[in-house]
């Protein structure tokens, strides 16, 4: 039994909730600033809510924390756990920017906490496929895509807030590209909010095409819009010599120009992520799959194309280190 207090009662806490108490562990409590979204998540589970931190973590005395607050929110949560010596599991992405989630890295690094990520596509046994047929063929060009709708949450059409679509759900595809491809080392990226949209659009863009340059010499094109009324793609495609690979979350297609294969994932990596995790925590397993560090390198990817977009010029990555110049 591991006794977890979930820190943000939104929609992806509600789910880990579900997915950690199916997995045996003990949801001790819920703490969110607003009382209202707490004590809703709180008569559900029938569990205690509080509305500080600190007071939930005094009370609730947690063995691992979950962070899954909105972007904007990050670093205050991480660095209540990390003094009081806690194991903890954060929602993608780390931040807005850079500058919180480089340093709680830098101190999670030095305290030596032990870290999981919202970084599930990892988890799905197509991608640990992929990962074999990509190193065979060695993919030359890469294409990514997130297209779909704005999420009906407050915080996401503030860029401020959320770090716009890139950061907030393109990385999923960025994080995948990162595991099958390598590090990405130069960055051009252009983006446009839509001019024809009628209403308050807040200040996110409505569309980015970005092109990339990994550090093994393969390119990629990146697109993203959040202009549809659904979910229509998110996909990661490789190209090698005389093989297509397509991942979705619900799939991988192999296409070798002879045949064509689809495998479809055993379970669902958003089960597998909060298993795999608990299995850390009771020494079953030396590390998550995405720890702090590995999602740091991530985020820089994604800012490194809003930065691009923003500012219109190329970013460099340093690829030992991931930073941006
Ligand atoms: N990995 C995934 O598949 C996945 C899916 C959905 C969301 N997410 C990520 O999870 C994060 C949250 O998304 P959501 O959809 O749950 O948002 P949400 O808006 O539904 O919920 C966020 C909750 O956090 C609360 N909150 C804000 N500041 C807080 C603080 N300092 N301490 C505690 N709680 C605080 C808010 O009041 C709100 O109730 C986002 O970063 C999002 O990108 C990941």
């Amino acid at each position: 039994m591991t006794r977890v207090l979930m820190v943000g009662a939104g929609g992806v806490a509600q789910r880990h909730i579900r997915v950690l108490t199916e997995l045996g562990a003990t949801v001790s409590g819920v703490i969110d600033p607003v009382e209202a979204a707490a004590n809703a998540v709180a008569t559900e589970w029938d569990i205690p809510c509080f509305t500080e931190l600190e007071r939930a973590l005094d009370a609730v005395e947690p063995e691992v924390v979950y962070i899954c607050v909105p972007p904007f929110a990050h670093g205050p949560p991480e660095r209540a756990v990390l003094e009081r010596g806690l194991p903890f599991f954060v929602e993608k992405p780390l931040g807005v920017g850079l500058e919180v989630a480089a340093d709680i890295a830098r101190e999670v690094e030095e305290s030596g906490a032990v870290t999981a990520t919202g970084y599930h596509w990892r988890c799905l046994d197509t991608v640990q496929r992929a990962q074999g047929i990509a190193a065979d063929i060695g993919p030359q060009l890469v294409n990514g895509a997130w297209l779909g709708k704005r999420p009906p949450v407050a915080w996401w059409a503030d860029v401020d807030r959320s770090g716009g679509q890139v950061v907030e759900q393109m990385t999923h595809v960025l994080d995948l590209a990162r595991v099958l491809v390598g590090e990405p080392v130069e960055v051009h990226a252009a983006g446009v909010r839509d001019p024809g949209a009628a209403g308050d659009r807040g200040t996110v863009d409505d569309a980015t095409a970005a092109v990339v340059r990994f550090e093994n010499g393969a390119v990629g094109t990146f697109a993203a819009t959040s202009l549809l009324s659904a979910q229509h793609l998110a996909s990661l495609d490789l190209f090698g010599t005389g093989t297509v690979l397509q991942l979705r979350e619900t799939e991988l297609v192999v296409d070798d120009g002879t045949s064509r294969v689809t495998h479809e994932p055993a379970e669902d990596p958003r089960t597998v992520v909060d298993r795999e995790f608990l299995e850390v925590l009771r020494g079953k397993r030396d590390a998550s799959r995405a720890p702090y560090a590995e999602a740091l390198r991530t985020h820089r990817f994604g800012c490194a194309i809003a930065t691009a977009a923003r500012e219109r010029r190329t970013v460099v990555l340093d690829p030992s280190t991931g930073r941006l110049t």
